[in-house]
């Protein structure tokens, strides 16, 4: 059986983080919106700049010894609401080849656990209607819809 290992990030895996978000955020893309890869590449890069200026978590995990997916959580981000403090997640992936053997679960029960340990009274992100894995995986981890970012082409 694959045996996952999560660890604390560090600035030695931040060049897997940046080419693993890069090949992976066009899942987040609706598929009515039109994008350009070059687009999508700047747009990471402007997340990764801002959350590492942030008081963030940071998550590697491995499966076998390799290096399979990452999460990074915001801990300076309330909710605009209320202003609630949050833990906010940034953004989360997998390698491809290695999805569905519950790596991006465990990321998720270690990224709760710190935010938790930080009494956090809540944890939250958001996601693309279309992006069915990761609806999926976190409507199973207990996550509900608040709320609804609208949009309509002109
Ligand atoms: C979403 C993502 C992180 C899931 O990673 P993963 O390691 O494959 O997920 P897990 O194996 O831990 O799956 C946990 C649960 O999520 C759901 N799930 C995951 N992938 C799914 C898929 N392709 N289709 C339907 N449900 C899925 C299932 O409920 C699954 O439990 P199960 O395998 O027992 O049925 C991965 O598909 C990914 O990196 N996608 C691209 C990046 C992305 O969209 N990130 C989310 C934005 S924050």
């Amino acid at each position: 059986m694959s045996e996952i290992r999560i660890r604390p990030g560090t600035s030695g895996d931040r060049e897997f983080v940046e080419h693993l978000g890069k090949r992976t955020l066009v899942d987040s893309v609706a598929a009515w919106r039109h994008s350009s890869p070059p687009m999508l590449d700047i747009a990471f890069e402007r997340l990764l700049t801002f959350v590492y200026d942030q008081p963030h978590h940071f998550l590697i995990a491995e499966l076998d010894g390799k290096r399979a997916g990452f999460v990074l959580t915001i801990h300076s981000l309330p909710d605009e609401v209320t202003l609630a403090p949050q833990a906010f997640i940034a953004y989360m992936s997998v390698e491809p080849d290695m999805r569905r053997a519950g790596v991006a679960a465990e990321l998720l029960k270690h990224t709760e656990r710190a935010a938790r340990d930080l009494a956090m009274p809540y944890i939250a992100l958001m996601v693309t209607e279309e992006n069915e894995a990761a609806r999926n995986l976190y409507e199973s981890a207990g996550f509900i819809t608040e709320r609804r970012l609208l949009c309509k082409i002109l």
